[in-house]
């Protein structure tokens, strides 16, 4: 067969990366995993088969000689982490690799741009670092100053590569000669510490002179610093330390390794404190010029001390980094009615303020930071209970100086400045936007801006509280990893940005911190357990089924089966622990199980609840139900024989118990509820013959109350469930509604993200108080919704990773458009939608080597165009008339349709 080449311009494979990451260094994964996309925006394209080869060097790569590994020529469509399969790759070995791709028309591409990976240190013996720490251990609960390491060292031989590893006890900030290594911050990360340790690789070849410096800073961070609403400091140790390690191969074939050492000196600095709730105290008449560099005095400075620490726990990370990704300007400059100071930014962030300054030396300016200002328009921080959320800088009164803090953010959209000197330009002070670096993957976009801005407040919650971790909420003394709020949000995160590798991450934690008995933590990073009460205790019903859903989830959204095999225990654990606490009968009903059902549901706190909790053991039985039948799923992508019937008979039972003891023969359940007819619908707990009874007493309920009344855990499932059983009318309505309870109620009130309750604030101002935050991405669950019901872009769970699409939009509700667009693996998917002189207008984009089915509801095969024209005869063949309009099945390409907008 003769092979013709892809021009250029027509197809190529490019985007090549290594566990999800462009050309990655320091990575620990042994068998990495290579994707790649076919750029073709071509119809009909797929891969036929494909050859990677990977070499030591570029030139080696590219001549096709001395390679380490070749696939050879495979037989697939596989794009997608494909295993690397070559020999065991050495520490700190540099890779690179490339591919081709034959597609279903016969030709070839050329071979892709070469693309890298390079391991991290995998033979632990290759530590010759040690862990180095000043004297001041401490028992006290308070902030400490944060600790500044230095050493210097000389080179004189020309220098081929540098790369430098460091991690720290807390966390910590380096420097070579001066310059900041990287642009990643708190770092190491937040892991379960005393398990799990992260550390950093940098390329620093371009930084390295002949007299050089290392410097590095290291603050009490999540280590030993304040975590936890109960004022606890020092959870995972009472010392900081610093390990640092930099290896430099000279051009002459030699190498050397500078460590830390018994010869590094310690000192403190100007960070007089530096706390993730209360902010940071900083004194520029106590910085040291040029500590961080050659040549400075620290004869001051005091010898360190060599901290005996596991080097066994030691890991790369596999997240993202957190980094600083915008920068917000003030919008408004307030003198409020008690005569505070304010900047309002006009958006809800997580960061800190950069502040421009010139004063007299000495001179105290302090930043407060407030997610609102109270009905009265004073500044409000209440809600942020114990943290402190402030910021104080010295002066050192040298002209124009900038402060930026270090080891602590806040939550706010509004910024108090107490003291500032002279007169406040408003520029001078700007909003630094942080969170985990995961890249944006979706948008969603409709004709009404009052929803566009719900999705902007659901992916403004989803960057606040991806702070290495996923957090409940990032302004209160709390701030933690709540494995409900995470799990119920996982869907809709997935659609906003990359999580595969941040919850990847996480979830190693959460299987570490598992208890032996299966039961999962409230928290991962676990920081309540040997604390008192029922947070401590873990195993809560819907929280701890994260451990199932989200690895689900990410194999769902990516294709990803190796987070799924890597959770395969954890997920076993918690499903047999489940079956074993509901025993014999199935049902999960032991009043002892602790957990907060649907939590934060409508009016139920209240004694006269007016139908609105549900029952806790029925939530339980539920998800013991749907967490088992997914696990036994699970099993089935895995090929784990002997655990896929006997898990799909543990669902079979305890649906049946589920049943008998909360279904009635009518199909009504015992908790009428809008939440238990969410949950028992879309986890499929209701008989065939009862659910057209059980869909209609569900309708019936949201009818009466003209609202949700939905907690965490019934929120999630509430639209997409309505949805399922043909009653969009209400689910828009829901949509829709302005007033208390709603989605959009918080929007009228002026939300810029996602309240944790849906009355955090009443129509009146007053806002609740206790635990009351403005910024919890849980109830934002409703964003899969939005994705894949109305803007109609839709996994294929049989073919999950969006190998194959399924587009169904649903227009409703008054949206005359709506655009879903999703970054994927593949490339990007395109669903969008309006309609328009009586016309339904849907254009779809299907990236190269995936298919779609396309639903036209409404549509007929006489009435579609395609491109304005009447549908080919070849398009006719993929075509099916259902009852609910046209399907068609689509290879890769853009197409535009069109038809007489149907009457509803
Ligand atoms: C958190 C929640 C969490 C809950 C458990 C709260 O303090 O903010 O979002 O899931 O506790 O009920």
């Amino acid at each position: 067969m003769v092979l013709t080449a892809f021009s250029i311009k027509k197809a190529q494979v490019y985007q090549l990366v290594t566990e999800y990451k462009t050309n990655p260094i320091g990575i620990d994964v042994l068998k990495p995993r290579l994707s790649w996309q076919l750029n073709s925006d071509e119809r009909n394209v797929i891969q036929t088969a494909y050859e990677i080869r990977v070499a030591d060097s570029k030139v080696n790569l590219q001549e096709g000689k001395n390679l380490i590994w070749t696939s050879g020529k495979v037989e697939s469509d596989q794009s997608v982490n494909v295993i690397y399969e070559g020999p065991k790759l050495q520490s700190m070995q540099r890779v690179y690799w490339q591919v081709r791709v034959w597609d279903n028309k016969n030709r070839a591409s050329a071979w892709s741009t070469p693309a890298y990976w390079e391991m991290g240190i995998l033979d632990k013996a290759l530590w010759t670092a040690s862990y180095i720490a000043m004297n001041d251990i401490t028992t006290e609960k308070k902030s400490h100053p944060s600790q500044y390491f230095r050493t210097e060292f000389q080179t004189n031989k020309t220098i081929v590569s540098a790369k430098v590893q460091a991690t720290s006890l807390g966390v910590y900030e380096l420097y070579l000669n001066g310059k900041k290594v990287g642009n990643d911050l708190f770092t190491p990360g937040y892991t379960t510490y005393n398990k799990r340790l992260q550390y950093q690789t940098y390329d620093v070849t371009n930084m390295l002179k002949d007299n050089n410096a290392i410097g590095a800073i290291v603050g009490d961070g999540w280590y030993r610093g304040n975590i936890g609403w109960k004022g606890d400091y020092a959870f995972y140790g009472n010392q900081l330390a610093l390990l640092v390690q930099l290896h430099i191969n000279y051009a002459d074939g030699s190498s050397e390794t500078i460590v830390s050492n018994g010869d590094w000196k310690v000192s403190y600095g100007p960070i007089l404190e530096s706390d993730m709730y209360n902010g940071e105290k900083y004194d520029a008449r106590l910085e040291m010029d040029g500590w961080n560099q050659n040549g400075f005095d620290d004869s001051n400075w005091k010898k360190v001390d060599i901290l005996n620490h596991s080097k066994d726990i030691l890991v790369a990370p596999q997240g993202p980094p957190v980094r600083a990704t915008e920068e917000i300007k003030t919008k408004k400059l307030i003198t409020t009615p008690k005569g505070e100071l304010v900047l309002d930014l006009g958006q809800n962030i997580v960061g800190w303020a950069r502040m421009k300054v010139k004063g007299p030396k000495g001179h105290k300016v302090t930043l407060k930071f407030a997610e609102v200002l109270d009905k009265d328009g004073n500044f409000y921080t209440k809600n942020l209970r114990a943290a402190e959320a402030k910021d104080s800088y010295i002066l050192k009164g040298e002209g124009e100086e900038i402060f930026e803090p270090h080891f602590t953010s806040h939550g706010f959209r509004y910024i108090q400045v107490i003291d500032y000197p002279g007169n406040l330009n408003p520029d001078a002070i700007i909003g630094i936007v942080i969170h985990s670096d995961i890249s944006p993957t979706g948008s969603f976009t409709t004709s009404d801006p009052m929803i566009n801005q719900l999705q902007s407040n659901i992916q403004w919650g989803q960057r606040d509280n991806f702070l290495d971790i996923p957090t409940d909420c990032p302004q209160r003394d709390e701030r933690a990893g709540w494995t409900g709020d995470a799990q119920v949000f996982s869907m809709t995160a997935a659609f906003n940005f990359d999580v595969a590798t941040f919850y990847t991450k996480w979830l190693k934690d959460l299987a570490l911190d598992q208890h032996d008995n299966g039961s999962v933590t409230n928290v991962v990073p676990d920081i309540l357990t040997g604390g008192e009460g029922v947070s401590a205790k873990g195993g809560a019903t819907g929280w701890a089924d994260a451990a199932v859903i989200i690895p689900w989830t990410v194999y769902q959204s990516y294709g990803d089966k190796r987070v799924l095999k890597e959770q395969y225990a954890s997920m076993k654990g918690w499903v047999d622990f489940m079956a074993q606490k509901s025993g014999e009968d199935y049902l999960w009903n032991d009043p002892k199980h602790w957990h907060w059902g649907d939590w934060l549901a409508y009016d139920a706190d209240k004694p006269d609840y007016n139908g609105s909790v549900t029952e806790k053991d029925l939530i339980a039985t539920a998800y013991a139900y749907y967490s088992t039948s997914l696990f036994s799923e699970i099993a089935k992508v895995l090929g784990r024989t002997e655990d896929i019937d006997k898990y799909a008979q543990q669902a079979k039972n305890i649906k049946k118990a589920f049943v008998q003891e909360y279904v009635t023969p009518n199909g009504r359940l015992v908790s009428h509820t809008q939440t238990a007819y969410a949950m028992a619908l879309s986890f499929n707990l209701i008989p065939e013959n009862l659910k057209e009874k059980s869909a209609e007493y569900f309708a019936q309920d949201v009818k009466k109350f003209g609202h949700l009344t939905t907690g965490f855990l019934g929120t999630p499932l509430l639209c997409t469930t309505l949805s399922k059983i043909g009653r969009d009318d209400l689910a828009f309505m829901l949509l829709n509604r302005k007033e208390f309870p709603s989605w959009l109620y918080p929007i009228t009130m002026g939300a810029t993200t996602i309240w944790e309750r849906w009355d955090t604030q009443k129509p009146d101002g007053t806002i609740i108080e206790g635990m009351n935050s403005f910024n919890h991405y849980s109830y934002g669950a409703i964003g899969e919704w939005l994705y894949t019901h109305v803007g109609g872009l839709r996994i294929d769970p049989k073919n999950p990773g969006y190998k194959h699409i399924i587009f169904d939009p649903h227009p409703g509700g008054g949206l005359t458009a709506a655009k879903a667009e999703f970054i994927s693996l593949y490339g990007k998917i395109k669903s969008d939608w309006e309609i328009k002189d009586g016309e339904f207008h849907y254009e779809v984009t299907i990236p190269a080597n995936t298919t779609a089915s396309v639903t036209l509801s409404g549509a007929t095969s006489e009435n579609i165009k395609l491109n304005s024209a009447k549908l080919k005869a070849e398009m006719q063949k993929n075509l099916k008339q259902t009852q609910q309009g046209v399907q068609l099945e689509l290879g890769s390409g853009t197409y535009r349709f069109s038809y007489p907008q149907p009457a509803k």
